[in-house]
C-alpha cells in the first residue's frame, strides 16, 4: 500500500486532510514539518496549510524545504504550503490585495491529472491573506479566481502541485475529487473506501479498558452527542458500575433542558446520574466578564472547580478514579490543541486544569481524534436513540458564549468602503462596534461587525445576492468578519441612526430572554422540513437598542464537522414566523440573521 503522509504546517484542516486520506484507504499519518528527512518513509507527501505568513514573516515551513529538495516523491502543498512552494522555487508571495475568505469561485485554466474529471468552474473554499504574485518559471498556473489568479500550480517536470484553495473541507464540492485525483493518478495508488465499520467500535472499547484499566470514570454530561457517546462507549467497555454521571446546571443551558435530559436519560437506563444546581456561582463569576477568552475559561475552570467537589462526595475514600469527557476533534484543533494549530477558541474542556489530567492520564476522551459525522456513525453503531444521536450541537459554555455583553454605550458608525460595495446592492451599512470572534487565514480574529439594512420589505431579498455582499465586505475590510442583514424591527422604532449598544452585563434576566427566544425560535423551525439540513441554530442576544430593548441575531449554519459552514437560506414564511413571535416579545427591538460563512466567522459569535 502506498504511504502519504501529512506534513504538519499548523493549519485548522490539517487533520481533515489526513481523514480524507484514511477514508481513501491510504496509509497515512500526520508528522510535525520538523521531522527529519530520514526519518520519512512515505511515498507521498501532503504539506498543510498554517499559521505562518510565508514570505513576509517566514521564509521556510519547517523542514518541508528539504522535503522538497530531497525526497523524490509526488508532493500537495495547500495554502501556506502552496505559497511557500512557489517562495522555495524562487517565486513571490506578498499581502493579497482581496483576501479570500470561504465560498470562492475558480476557473480551471489548464489540464491536469489533477483536475481529471472536473468541470471547468469549481466552487471552492478559501482562508488566506496572501498569495502567490510570481511564479517560479518550473510551474504552470493551472486556476485562477476572480480575486487571486494563482489558485493551482504543478511543476512543469515533476509531481509537484500546489493549491490555494483547500480541497479537504466539505464545502469544496469538488475537494474529494481532486484528493482522489492525486492519490491515484499522482500516487498510483487505488483505493477503496470501508474505513467505516463496527470495528471501530471495538478499537475505542480496547483503549478505554486498557487506559481506565479498574478505575471509575466520571462524565460531566450535557445531554449533548458527544458526551452521551463517550458515555455510553465508557459503559459498553467498563460495565455500568464504573461509570458515574454529572450534570450541572450553569444557568446557561436552554429552556426545559434539565428536564428533557432527566427524561432522555431514564429511556436509556443510565442511572448513575446526578444532577445540581450551579447557576448563581457560575453567574456570579461571570457577572463583570466581557472578553470572550476570559468567559470561556472562567466556565471551564468554574466546572472543575465543582468537578472537584463533587468528586471528593463521591469518591471520599477512593482516590481509584478518572475524568471522562466526549472532547471532538475540532475541540482540540480550535482551542490550539495540536502540536502547532493557533488558538481559535478555548473549549470549555480544554482548559488547563483539565490538561493537567491528561498530564497525569487521568483524562479518558474515547472520541478525540472523531469529527461530529462520525460520532454520530458510532452512536447508530451502539443503537443510541435518533433524539440523542442527531441533536443539534450546543457548546459546552452554552447561552454565555450567545448573550454577549458591553462594558460601555457606542453609538454605530458609517465605514465608507462598506457603504460603497452595500450601495451596489441597494442596502445601507453601519458597523456594529461590538466584536466577534472569526477565523481567518487559520488565526483567530475578535472583529467588528457589518449591519445591512433593506429599507423596505427586508424578506424580499435573494439570499446568494447577501451571501455575494457579505463575502465582498468580509473579504475588502479587513476589520470586519462578520455580516448580519436586518430581518425586522419594531415598526415605532424605524430610525436606525438612534440605534446603539447598550451597557449591559451578562445577568440571570438577560438570559431568561435568550432563553425565551431561542425556544420560540427552535419550536418553529423544528416543525418544518428545513430543520434536518441544518446543522446548528444558535440564537444571540445583542446589547443593540433601537428605543427600549436589544437585538436578537439567528445563525441557522449548514456544516458536516463544524470546520467550515454556510450560512443557511431559510424559507422566508419560516423568516416571517420566527420574527412575528420574536418582535412579540417586549424587550426585543429588531432580529437579525447571521449571512456570514466560516471562515471568517466562526458558528458561535464568541
Ligand atoms: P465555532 O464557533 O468555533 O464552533 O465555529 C464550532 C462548533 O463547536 C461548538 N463549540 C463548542 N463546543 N465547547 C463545546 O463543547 C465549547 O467551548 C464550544 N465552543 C464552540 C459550536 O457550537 C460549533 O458546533
Amino acid at each position: 500500500m502506498v504511504k502519504i503522509y501529512v506534513v504538519d504546517n499548523g493549519g485548522q484542516w490539517t487533520h481533515r486532510e489526513w481523514r480524507v486520506l484514511r477514508y481513501l484507504n491510504v496509509e497515512t499519518k500526520i508528522i510535525p514539518n520538523t521531522t527529519k528527512i530520514e526519518d520519512i518513509d512515505a511515498d507521498a507527501l501532503v504539506l498543510s496549510g498554517g499559521a505562518p505568513r510565508i514570505g513576509w514573516e517566514s521564509q521556510k515551513l519547517g523542514e518541508c524545504g528539504s522535503y522538497v529538495d530531497n525526497l523524490h516523491v509526488p508532493i500537495l502543498a495547500i495554502c501556506v504550503g502552496h505559497q511557500f512552494l512557489a517562495m522555495h522555487f524562487g517565486g513571490e508571495v506578498g499581502p493579497s490585495k482581496v483576501p479570500e475568505f470561504g465560498k470562492t469561485e475558480i476557473k480551471i485554466v489548464k489540464d491536469s491529472r489533477l483536475f481529471e474529471g472536473l468541470p471547468k468552474k469549481l466552487m471552492v473554499w478559501e482562508s488566506h491573506n496572501d498569495e502567490i504574485k510570481k511564479l517560479p518559471g518550473e510551474f504552470s498556473n493551472l486556476a485562477s479566481s476572480e480575486n487571486c489568479k494563482i489558485q493551482a500550480i504543478e511543476h512543469k517536470k515533476r509531481p509537484i502541485f500546489g493549491l490555494q484553495f483547500h480541497p479537504e473541507v466539505k464545502h469544496t464540492l469538488s475537494g474529494q475529487k481532486i484528493l482522489r485525483n492525486f492519490v491515484v493518478n499522482i500516487c498510483q495508488c487505488r483505493p477503496c473506501s470501508n474505513f467505516y465499520q463496527t470495528e471501530i467500535v471495538q478499537k475505542i472499547i480496547k483503549e478505554i479498558k486498557a487506559q481506565a484499566k479498574n478505575k471509575k470514570v466520571l462524565f460531566f454530561i450535557s445531554g449533548g452527542v458527544d458526551s452521551t457517546v463517550a458515555l455510553a462507549l465508557c459503559i459498553k467497555a467498563l460495565g455500568k458500575e464504573n461509570v458515574f454521571g454529572l450534570c450541572i446546571d450553569t444557568g446557561f443551558l436552554r429552556k426545559n433542558e434539565i428536564t428533557q435530559l432527566k427524561e432522555a436519560f431514564s429511556k436509556l437506563k443510565f442511572d448513575n446520574i446526578k444532577f445540581i444546581d450551579k447557576s448563581n456561582d457560575f453567574l456570579e463569576a461571570l457577572k463583570n466578564v466581557y472578553d470572550p477568552e476570559e468567559k470561556r475559561k472562567l466556565i471551564g475552570e468554574k466546572f472543575i472547580e465543582v468537578q472537584k467537589e463533587v468528586l471528593q462526595e463521591i469518591f471520599r475514600e477512593n482516590s481509584n478514579w478518572i475524568l471522562g469527557q466526549g472532547t471532538i476533534y475540532p475541540d482540540t484543533i480550535e482551542s490550539g490543541g495540536t502540536k502547532h494549530a493557533s488558538l481559535i477558541k478555548t473549549h470549555h474542556n480544554q482548559v488547563e486544569a483539565v490538561k493537567k489530567f491528561l498530564k497525569e492520564n487521568k483524562l479518558i476522551e474515547p472520541l478525540r481524534e472523531f469529527y461530529k459525522d462520525e460520532v454520530r456513525k458510532i452512536g447508530t453503531i451502539l443503537n443510541l436513540p435518533d433524539e440523542i444521536v442527531f441533536k443539534k450541537p450546543f457548546p459546552g459554555p452554552g447561552l454565555a458564549i450567545r448573550c454577549l455583553a458591553s462594558k460601555e454605550t457606542f453609538f454605530l458608525k458609517k465605514n465608507k468602503n462598506i457603504e460603497r460595495i452595500a450601495k451596489k446592492y441597494n442596502l445601507t451599512s453601519w458597523v456594529l462596534p461590538l466584536r466577534s470572534v472569526g477565523v481567518k487565514g487559520d488565526t483567530r480574529s475578535y472583529q467588528e461587525v457589518t449591519i445591512l439594512v433593506k429599507e423596505k420589505n427586508p424578506l424580499e431579498i435573494n439570499f446568494d445576492i447577501l451571501e455575494k455582499v457579505s463575502t465582498e465586505i468580509v473579504n475588502k475590510i479587513e476589520e470586519i468578519n462578520r455580516v448580519i442583514y436586518l430581518l425586522g424591527n419594531k415598526t415605532s422604532i424605524s430610525d436606525f441612526s438612534k440605534a446603539h449598544i447598550i451597557s449591559v452585563n451578562l445577568n440571570k434576566e438577560r438570559l431568561d430572554l435568550l432563553r425565551e427566544a431561542d425556544a420560540i425560535t427552535i419550536s418553529i423551525v423544528k416543525k418544518s422540513p428545513v430543520f434536518k439540513n441544518i446543522w446548528q441554530f444558535p440564537v444571540i442576544l445583542i446589547p443593540l437598542s433601537l428605543g427600549k430593548g436589544e437585538s436578537i441575531v439567528l445563525r441557522p449554519v449548514c456544516s458536516e464537522d463544524a470546520m467550515t459552514a454556510r450560512f443557511a437560506k431559510l424559507p422566508k414564511s419560516l423568516l416571517s414566523k420566527i420574527i412575528n413571535q420574536l418582535l412579540s416579545l417586549e424587550k426585543i427591538d429588531a432580529v437579525f440573521y447571521d449571512i456570514t460563512n466560516k471562515p471568517p466567522a466562526t458558528i458561535e459569535w464568541e
